[in-house]
């Protein structure tokens, strides 16, 4: 029979969650091998856990977390499959999502140089479809490979089986925790064709004198944007985006736009208008605020941080602070990106 993995009782969550907040784990099980999930769900007494994996997308609100945390630690990255300029790779959970878009340039592949520098792990990346500078893993993910805690079953969902919207998938949808992310394939290309609608990146390839951008080019651009407006949780804790951009019908925006004309809109999905939460709450006022050690990134409002020593609970109450006030400014309700684990 495989051993169990070595669990760590009662240790400090700090170096596991880019808020970089001290909460105490009840049980962590490092993962490091497929055995070592069957094992734990063979000895497991029926305690659904909480899956962790870079930890750049928590907020752990509690001080001390009860339910036993499977840290994903698996580890493999490998080309499976290669006709003419169409190439599928894969990578497991625990693979580093930054590292494993650098591996996919250095294989001469294109399709993720859009995504670089994005915190977090392969196995996080399809459960809330990252994104970023016009591109989504949606648009490259082909497969994503589950362990079903349920029945220990391993099974391959296809990219519409995932069902991924915007920051939304059927991960986010189904019971938490049941199934966890062990793999993922994407299909990658030797031929590039550079995603530059958003003005942003171009004007950072311009200033940088780049014409003809290679996948390299736009990966380096793409990395300098988000040093210049992203903190780095290794510097200040945070964890990217706190809210997702509001998606509203038009009508809402109109009435919205014919008080605040300045206030941004974008195309969203089904003729719906994407709004930027970022403007709205520096409009609301809250841009660069700081309640104790929670506070509101001064560069950019949509990211809430950790100037050191906040506790989960009081980055929490700011959220919802700055939620309401949105809510009662714009008659907007914004949602939170990350996963709030409150229990
Ligand atoms: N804005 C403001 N004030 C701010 C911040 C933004 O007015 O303090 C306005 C900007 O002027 C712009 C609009 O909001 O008109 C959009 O801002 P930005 O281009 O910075 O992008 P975002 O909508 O805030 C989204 C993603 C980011 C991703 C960028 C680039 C979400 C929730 N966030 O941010 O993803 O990097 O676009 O594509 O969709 C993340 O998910 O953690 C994340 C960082």
């Amino acid at each position: 029979m495989t051993p169990l993995p070595a669990v760590i009782r009662d240790g400090s969550l700090a170096r596991c969650n880019t808020f970089g907040l001290s909460a105490v784990a009840a049980e962590r099980w490092p993962v490091g091998s497929l055995d070592d999930l069957r094992a734990w769900r063979a000895a497991s007494t029926g305690r659904r856990p909480i899956v962790l994996g870079g930890g750049s997308n928590v907020l752990f609100v509690a001080e001390r977390i009860e339910r036993p945390i499977l840290h994903i630690q698996l580890r493999g990255r490998a080309v499976v499959d290669a006709a003419g300029d169409s190439v599928l790779v894969e990578a497991a959970a625990g693979e580093s999502w930054h590292e494993f878009v650098l591996w996919s340039l250095e294989q001469g592949l294109s399709g993720l140089e859009n995504l670089s520098l994005i915190p977090g792990t392969v196995g996080a990346a399809p459960v809330q479809n990252i994104g970023a500078y016009g591109v989504e893993i949606t648009h490259t993910c082909e497969a994503v490979e589950v362990f079903d805690l349920e029945d220990g079953a391993f099974r391959w969902l296809s990219s519409a089986e995932c069902a991924f919207g915007y920051r939304h998938s059927v991960f986010k949808r189904l019971p938490p925790d049941q199934q966890l992310i062990t793999r993922v394939r994407f299909r990658l290309s030797r031929r590039f064709e550079p995603v530059l609608g958003y003005g942003e990146l171009r004007a950072e390839l311009a200033r940088a004198g780049i014409e003809a951008p290679s996948a390299r080019d736009v990966s380096n651009a793409v990395c300098a944007i988000r040093r210049r407006k992203l903190p780095d949780p290794a510097v200040i804790g945070n964890a990217g985006s706190f809210f997702k951009n509001p998606i509203v019908e038009p009508a809402v925006a109109d009435r919205l736009i014919a008080t605040h004309p300045d206030c941004p809109r974008f195309p969203g999905p089904e003729g719906r208008v994407k709004l930027a939460a970022g403007w709205l709450i520096e409009r609301a006022g809250w841009k660069g605020h700081r309640r104790g050690a929670a506070g509101v990134h001064e560069a950019h409002a949509l990211v809430l941080v950790n100037h050191g020593g906040a506790s989960g609970a009081e980055i929490w109450q700011l959220a919802q602070d700055i939620r309401d006030d949105v809510a009662a400014k714009f008659g907007i309700r914004l949602e939170p990106e990350p996963r709030v684990i409150t229990d």
